[in-house]
């Protein structure tokens, strides 16, 4: 009976250590006074009034002044327009007491203002135009209208939210709410203290908020990083908790939530069928968003139809409201998801091109324990036939968690083992936090310390908080000679053992804090400049990456850098990579990476993956296939597991459960060209390189809420499959009857008509090639994706409904930035009238050995029986084709021609 009982207790507390996130840990809104203070504003009783009077127009901006009428304080407004269909609104206060922050790091430089006209002036408003586009801007209260070719898309301060908390002097704040004697009564009595380091005294309130509506919108999207759904949530007092934007180390974070996790990328697109509109909320301090959606009868979206005067039923507004900074706000003005994701892209930037290796298989695990490990994971790799190109290090590989350090026992020669890696034409990437052990005689610590490097406390001196090494400093990457020190740090000189091939790996940097409040640093604690954490808190990753960024830049400067980062932060992907952190070996986490990463793609990060297999607890064999089989479709490859996790490398399986790794893994690898071309375009378009169903389906209603579908590019279509035990699963095929769809394994085609049920085996992943696609693949198996570099090519071409395809591939040395100066090859390849055709889109070259291997033609026309080669070095060559599958390909074998050279092959019949 005792051992019963005993062991129920066991099952019981592994039951309590399983059941995730603690929320005691976290804040709620109504546990964060300036939240609760925003929330509490009372729609339809907005106090602030635009100055005509002082109202100048310029040829790209409005600008006035703008009074708190209650509190008789002034602002200063403007709206710019911005070039590409921006608009961008401006407030600050116009004679503060304390300067406001600004972020240094998310805008891909100053955005370049367009050409306005003033259209009307009246004694309550004034009009502009920019392009289709037009602005009124109601002086009182203030509330700013912006239509698109006539029709009203979005209104700001339609329902008075707007506020603006000015800094005050001491002696005018003793009984506002939000005052330090307030911050005692908040749970957990977080350091949401008011006070400024320079002289200590209290600033006072000094948040903002903003609300923003969408007239006839149906959904809105945005908001990375939840573990939610694509499509936002409708949040509000009394209900769902505000989506809460301030990056944390969330231990076990839980799905179907707005709690905040590790990054933060504050900008929404509100959509319907008609159009897209989004805004972009550019502030780095904590930040919560209301979100409703009126399709919910929610009683707040009839108030904004009746304040705003907008006759439209749906309605979708946003509800900004941050800690700190200033109100600078951009108006994304679409009018299609494509517009409006890529005018934010064109503010924040892109991720440039990446190395090609990148985008292979990476083998991850806390930890690989020696020197010997890793060779043999490779090895055992290769035994099983199965690819790999990237061998991942964890915080054990240092000596003592201290950075830029080898462990001498376990890591004695790392250049021989970096060596025995990169012979097989295998990387590394090794892991580097931003917290620095306080151990005296540890070169960073004593460097830091010396030359002031560290984040401070309020009263100046170093800050000292817990992480991996135990008692840490941070560095402050605010500190222009931080980032010096930091940049050299990664030099091969500085950081023996380390070669031109090691990438790597920035964690816990939101930054995490074991003991500090919310797992973070306190909100009091001083950067360089003199801004308290609190105004950069969210921006502290990009800082951080940045620092790294250039650090390899110049390690390595003809070497394109790969960085993987935790936390993040609006135009963090102009230099790393990101992964969706600790996840779980559960169906749910596996569902969750597709729309998460979808999330991330249209916040403009879109090299997103989530952790194959999951980070906490060990995944059963199926969902383990599973999991490999859906990560094949999302940008970043990596698996990865906790230390406390059983080892669970592919080759470690049952016969069957290998082939299945093996297959997904090799479908990625015969897919790299696509990613790789994929990747060239989001850096010269800023399309994303994997996108929700309404991206490209935008007037299809029924794709608004699917989000367990990715696109990758406009060419591939993948489902996961997230549950166990299914033999059949539904898909939604977009786009009409016209549009073709076919299976990628077994070619059959489906037209886009709506919802298929299709019989799956384990065997069996769904994804489809869109009909009128052409698709460069590498079909040869390799080891790792360097030994395919001169593999040949079989193109996939997919034809729709009018017997046509396209499709584009882009080739350079895979690694250096020599494709700035036109080394490399873009390719367009079209099908029309039975031939195929290649030409070059740029006027570059690149000296590539590639060629092309075999045609498979999916959908084929009947009755072929060959087909003929024309090229110049190659004459003219008649070329064998069979038709396969049922008929439903056709196989032209050995065009055998150049990739470099213009061809052209032709069907007879
Ligand atoms: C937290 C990261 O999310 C996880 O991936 C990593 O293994 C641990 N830190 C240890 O470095």
């Amino acid at each position: 009976m005792a051992h019963q009982w005993i062991f129920s207790l066991i099952v019981l507390s592994c039951a309590l250590y399983s059941m995730g996130v603690d929320k005691n840990n976290f804040k709620t809104c109504d546990q964060s006074s300036f939240c609760r203070r925003l929330r509490a504003v009372k729609p339809g009783e907005s106090k602030y009034e635009i100055d005509l009077d002082s109202l100048q127009v310029t040829d790209n901006s409005v600008d006035a002044k703008l009074l708190n009428t209650e509190a008789g304080v002034l602002f200063k407004f403007s709206l710019t327009a911005i070039n590409g269909n921006i608009f961008r609104i401006q407030v600050d206060e116009a004679s503060p007491l304390y300067q406001r922050y600004r972020p240094q790091f998310a805008l891909n430089g100053e955005p370049q203002v367009s050409k306005l006209e003033v259209l009307e002036r009246s004694k309550d408003s004034v009009s502009i135009t920019y392009n289709k586009n037009k602005v009124i801007i109601h002086a009182r209260p203030l509330k700013i209208e912006f239509f698109e070719n006539g029709e009203l898309v979005s209104v700001v301060n339609g329902r008075g939210l707007f506020t603006f908390e000015h800094y005050r002097k001491k002696q005018e704040q003793t009984n506002e709410e939000g005052q330090e004697n307030q911050v005692a009564e908040d749970p957990g009595a977080w350091e949401e203290n008011f006070k400024s380091h320079h002289d200590s005294k209290p600033k006072g309130p000094s948040a903002i908020g903003l609300d923003v509506s969408f007239p006839g919108a149906l959904r809105v999207y945005g908001l990375p990083e939840h573990a939610d759904r694509l499509a936002l949530k409708t949040t509000g007092p009394g209900g769902v908790d505000p989506y809460r934007l301030y990056n944390l180390d969330v231990f076990e974070y839980e799905l179907d939530s707005t709690m905040a996790i590790y990054g933060a990328i504050p900008v929404v697109y509100a959509h319907s069928p008609k159009r897209t509109v989004g805004v972009f909320w550019h502030n780095a301090a904590e930040t919560w968003v209301d979100i409703n959606n009126s399709k919910d009868g929610n009683v707040m979206a009839s108030i904004v139809n009746l304040v705003s005067g907008s006759k439209s039923e749906n309605n979708v507004d946003a509800h900004f409201m941050s800690e700190s900074g200033i109100v600078d706000l951009f108006v994304l003005m679409g009018p299609t998801p494509k517009d409006a994701i890529k005018q934010y892209a064109s503010l924040t930037g892109v991720h440039p091109l990446p190395q090609y290796f990148t985008l292979a298989y990476h083998q991850c695990r806390w930890n690989y324990n020696d020197e010997d490990d890793v060779t043999s994971v490779v090895q055992n790799f290769d035994i099983s036939d199965m690819p790999v190109d990237i061998m991942w290090l964890d915080i054990e590989y240092t000596n003592g968690k201290k950075y830029f350090t080898w462990d001498p026992v376990k890591f004695p020669h790392p250049d021989v083992m970096i060596q025995n890696l990169t012979a097989t034409g295998r990387k590394l990437v090794i892991i580097i936090d931003p917290h620095i052990k306080r151990e005296s005689g540890y070169f960073v610590h004593e460097d830091s310390l010396s030359n002031d490097y560290y984040v401070k406390n309020k009263d100046g001196t170093v800050y000292e908080g817990w992480c991996w090494p135990g008692s840490s400093s941070y560095l402050d990457f605010y500190k222009p000679e931080t980032v010096e020190y930091y940049k050299d740090l990664y030099s091969l000189e500085n950081f023996k053992g380390t070669t031109h091939d090691v990438n790597f790996w920035n964690d816990m940097n939101e930054p995490s804090v074991f003991n500090g409040p919310e797992i973070t640093m306190p909100k009091d604690c001083i950067h360089h400049g003199g801004w308290e954490h609190r105004d950069v808190h969210n921006e502290y990753p990009l800082a951080h990456t940045y620092a790294t960024f250039q650090g390899l830049i110049n390690r390595s400067p003809n070497k394109r850098p790969f960085i993987l980062t935790r936390g993040h932060f609006s135009g963090s992907q102009r230099y790393t990579a990101m992964w969706t952190g600790d996840n779980a070996a559960e169906w749910s986490h596996l569902a969750v990476s597709y729309p998460m990463c979808l999330s991330e793609a249209i916040g403009g990060i879109s090299f997103c993956g989530a952790d194959i297999g999951g980070f906490f607890n060990n995944p059963d064999i199926e969902l383990l296939q599973r999991w490999y089989q859906a990560a094949v479709w999302l940008p970043f490859f990596r698996a990865h597991a906790h230390i406390d996790t059983r080892r669970r490398e592919p080759y470690l399986f049952a016969d069957d459960v290998k082939n299945r790794i093996r297959n997904a893994l090799r479908l990625r690898y015969a897919h790299l060209p696509l990613w790789y071309t994929l990747f060239w375009q989001h850096e010269i378009t800023g399309e994303p390189v994997i996108r929700p169903l309404f991206y490209h389906y935008p007037t299809d209603e029924n794709v608004l809420d699917i989000d367990n579908e990715v696109l990758v590019g406009n060419t591939v279509l993948a489902r996961v499959i997230s549950d166990p035990g299914v033999s059949s699963i539904n898909v939604y095929l977009p786009g009409g009857a016209n549009e073709y769809w076919y299976d990628i394994e077994d070619f059959r085609l489906y037209h886009g008509t709506g919802n298929y049920n299709i019989p799956v085996s384990l065997d069996k992943s769904l994804a489809f090639y869109r009909g009128g696609s052409i698709i460069p693949r590498k079909d040869r198996p390799r080891r790792s994706s360097s030994l395919m570099h001169n593999d040949p090519f079989t193109l996939y071409i997919a034809l729709d409904s009018n017997q046509q395809a396209s499709g584009y591939l882009y080739i350079d040395d895979a690694e250096s930035f020599e494709y700035k100066n036109k080394k490399y090859l873009y390719v367009r390849f079209t099908f029309e009238d039975n031939t195929l055709k290649s030409e070059l889109v740029d006027k570059t070259d690149y000296p590539t050995k590639e060629w092309i291997e075999r045609l498979v033609i999916l959908g084929p026309p009947k009755g072929v029986k060959s087909a003929k080669l024309v090229s110049k070095s190659l004459g003219s060559v008649e070329l064998d084709a069979a038709y396969s599958n049922e008929d439903r390909i056709l196989v032209v074998r050995k065009p055998g021609v150049s990739i470099r050279e213009k061809f052209t092959v032709k069907l007879y019949f």
